[in-house]
């Protein structure tokens, strides 16, 4: 192999420019051409593709977002959009591929192995952490601690009015972020997709909370069953039917995408993107580059996108614990 690209795909996420800046760097060291294709898919089929070199990459290892810039394609979803995207890297003598990205990223490229047989290694690249087959994903660390910051600020007004917020988080169907921001928030309740909600119960311990605590924070995660942070907001509060309590809703958005990205993401970041290089020179193909126990592992894409990354259940019992 003497050609390879690199790509970032979906939404972004803080540590993607350490993990291209990686590919870039471990591709030249080993003796490779490397190219990048800016907006993931779109530009591989735009025909977007340009010769990186070590200088290309200088200077972004603690910058947010990604300098190959995204999108979410849905030419590549076509059959045609896929062959006029493969006849581009031909035409460059472009061998592999490296997709930093998450789910729909390496759907994507499980369809283009399978079509044309380029080999293809991903990297873990979502704010979501729902990637199976890595510990963490690139940018969830560094949106935890953006999610954190928020949350802090809003317990101190929370505080200071004896009110009970409502704090939405992202995470498209996963509960992860929500989780950590809420531990390391001190949150009295998090809501997430995976486990199911009884609003009663949340009713009966806030109506209990209250006699000792002045103020409660809730994190919702925006995939829970029950809704969406204002609408979890109005059934507790026609459940609790206390006019003089006050109900806040606060929803982060894409706050969450951007920012520097932390020490622990620009290090997994670095990680895998040597992982990425060094797999497709070792003939891995159709699988992503992640850290698992401390340890670089390779996961085939039937897995990372087949199977669902459940939470850490001492995380649930942590919330339940240290919020009384
Ligand atoms: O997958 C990352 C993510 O930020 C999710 O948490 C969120 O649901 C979604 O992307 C938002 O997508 P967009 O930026 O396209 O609105």
């Amino acid at each position: 192999m003497k050609k390879i690209a690199v790509f970032t795909s979906g939404g972004d996420s803080p540590g993607m420019n350490a993990c291209v800046r990686a590919v870039v760097r471990t591709a030249i060291f080993k003796g490779l051409e490397v190219y990048g294709i800016y907006r993931g898919y779109e530009g591989m089929i735009d025909g977007e593709i340009k010769r990186m070199h070590s200088y290309s990459v200088s200077n972004i290892v603690q910058r947010g977002g990604t300098i190959l810039k995204s999108a979410r394609s849905e030419k590549f979803k076509t059959p045609e959009g896929r062959k006029k995207a493969f006849e581009n890297l031909k035409a460059l003598g472009i061998e592999g591929l490296i997709a930093i990205g998450g789910d729909g990223t390496f759907t994507g490229a499980k369809i283009f192995n399978e079509e044309f047989g380029i080999p293809v290694v991903g990297c873990p690249g979502t704010i979501d952490n729902d990637i199976y087959g890595t510990d963490y994903t690139i940018g969830f660390d560094t949106a935890v601690n953006t999610a954190l910051e928020a949350i802090d600020k809003i317990r101190d007004t929370a505080a200071a009015h004896d009110r009970i917020f409502f704090i939405e988080v992202m995470g498209r169907d996963a509960g992860f972020l929500a989780v950590e921001s809420g531990i390391g928030g001190g949150a009295e309740f998090v809501m997430v997709p995976e486990t199911a909600t009884d609003l009663d119960a949340v009713v009966k311990s806030l109506k209990n909370l209250r006699k000792s605590k002045s103020s409660s924070i809730i994190v919702v995660a925006e995939g829970d069953d029950e809704g969406n942070a204002e609408e979890i907001m109005a059934k507790i509060k026609s459940k609790i039917k206390d006019e003089s309590k006050e109900f806040k809703v606060t929803t982060l958005g894409h706050i969450q995408r951007g920012g520097n990205p932390t020490a622990r993401d620009r290090v997994l970041a670095s990680r895998c993107g040597m992982a990425a290089v060094e797999g497709l020179l070792i003939g891995k193909s159709s699988c992503m580059a992640g850290v698992m126990n401390q340890e670089v592992v390779y996961t085939p894409f039937t897995d990372c996108i087949g199977k669902t990354k459940p939470l850490i259940e001492d995380h649930l019992k942590l919330i339940d614990i240290l919020s009384i």
